[in-house]
């Protein structure tokens, strides 16, 4: 059964590339897949997490640069007192939606990742881009299902620090990346502070002049490796296929030349032969029994 091994070896062959794959685009390549990347992270650095106490998440070697903090809180602590930490300021009064008992906060500074994971167009970031993400929080999960928060005092405070000189040149704008991927602004209340009303990312950005916008061509690039990696695979995948069947063919050819060399020493010639190469392929005649029309 030398075909049929041999579909077998293929078949796990394409199965592992194909699943080596699957793992190789299932990173924290895009800003959906990063949020679950920190969440999961926080998750397993953190043993016995308690209430009220703020911890550093600690991050892989090649997301240096970004800084990302958790707190589990509760909703009354939350609702009474409110929560500064270093850039963020929530003032009492903050609810979530749906309602929960306990609430966990990570707050996301991406530093130098900001432009690799965001960018506005015709605009550039002068200051990294922030998080304050809400999640619910139980014994089973530290930080557990995306909510959202709802204000019935101040807005959220956040301050920039500016990464870029050119933010101090013009007045920067406050960027709020929505979920669907699109950028909303609004002006500045003080100097370098965003005032928002919802968890999620935030930034400082000016409008961009005629320079070519670096941050654009970059993520597009990406997107464009991406493209490249999917179109290989369903290459090979296609070429894989394309073998297996020339691989049949082959066999068949082969078997139906064996049948053939038995009849031809039975002495048997049913069919006429033609040759390609070297392979002798059966022709049908067409002239073999000839209906005998009866009168
Ligand atoms: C960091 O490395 C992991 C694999 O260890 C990879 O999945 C991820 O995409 C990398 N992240 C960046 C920002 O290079
Ligand atoms: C967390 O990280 C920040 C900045 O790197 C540092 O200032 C702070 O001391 C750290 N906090 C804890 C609890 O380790
Ligand atoms: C960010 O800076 C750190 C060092 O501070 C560096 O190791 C890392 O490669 C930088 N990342 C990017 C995306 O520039
Ligand atoms: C947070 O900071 C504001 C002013 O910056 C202050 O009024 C408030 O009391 C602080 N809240 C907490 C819980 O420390
Ligand atoms: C950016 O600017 C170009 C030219 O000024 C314009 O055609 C394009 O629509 C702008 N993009 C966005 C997203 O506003
Ligand atoms: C949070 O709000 C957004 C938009 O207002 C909504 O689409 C989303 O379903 C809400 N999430 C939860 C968990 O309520
Ligand atoms: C910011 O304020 C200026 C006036 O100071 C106004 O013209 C502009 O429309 C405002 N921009 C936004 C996004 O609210």
């Amino acid at each position: 059964m030398g075909l049929h091994r041999w579909c077998q070896v293929t078949l796990v062959i394409v199965c592992l590339f194909s699943s080596s794959l699957v793992e190789g685009l299932k990173t924290y390549s895009d800003r959906n897949s990063l949020d679950s990347f920190l969440r999961m992270q926080a998750n397993e650095e953190i043993k016995n997490p308690k209430t009220g106490v703020l911890y550093n998440v600690s991050l892989p070697s090649n997301l240096t640069g970004m800084e990302v903090s958790v707190v589990r809180l509760r909703s009354f602590s939350l609702w009474s007192r409110g929560m500064n930490y270093s850039f963020f300021n929530l003032p009492p009064r903050i609810m979530s939606r749906p309602s929960q008992k306990r609430i966990a906060i990570l707050y996301e500074n991406l530093g130098n990742f900001s432009s690799y994971y965001y960018n506005v167009p015709n605009h550039t970031m002068v200051a990294p881009v922030f998080g304050v993400m809400a999640y619910s929080s139980s014994d089973s999960a530290f930080v557990d299902e995306k909510i959202n928060f709802t204000i019935h005092g101040d807005p959220i405070k956040i301050w920039f620090p500016l990464a870029d000189e050119r933010g101090r040149n013009h007045t920067p704008l406050c960027a709020k990346f929505t979920d669907n991927g699109l950028v909303k602004f609004k002006n500045m209340t003080k100097p370098y502070v965003c005032e928002v009303h919802r968890q999620g990312h935030y930034t400082l950005v000016i409008p961009s002049s005629p320079f070519p916008d670096e941050l654009h061509t970059h993520s597009h690039g990406r997107r464009l490796t991406t493209w490249w990696v999917l179109g290989f695979a369903i290459g090979f995948i296609g070429l894989v296929v394309l073998g297996l069947i020339l691989l049949a063919l082959v066999m068949e050819v082969k078997k139906r030349k064996i049948r053939q060399m038995e009849k031809n020493s039975a002495g048997e010639e049913l069919f006429d032969t033609f040759w390609i190469g070297e392979t002798k392929l059966p022709l049908a005649s067409s002239i073999r029994t000839q209906p005998i029309l009866e009168n």
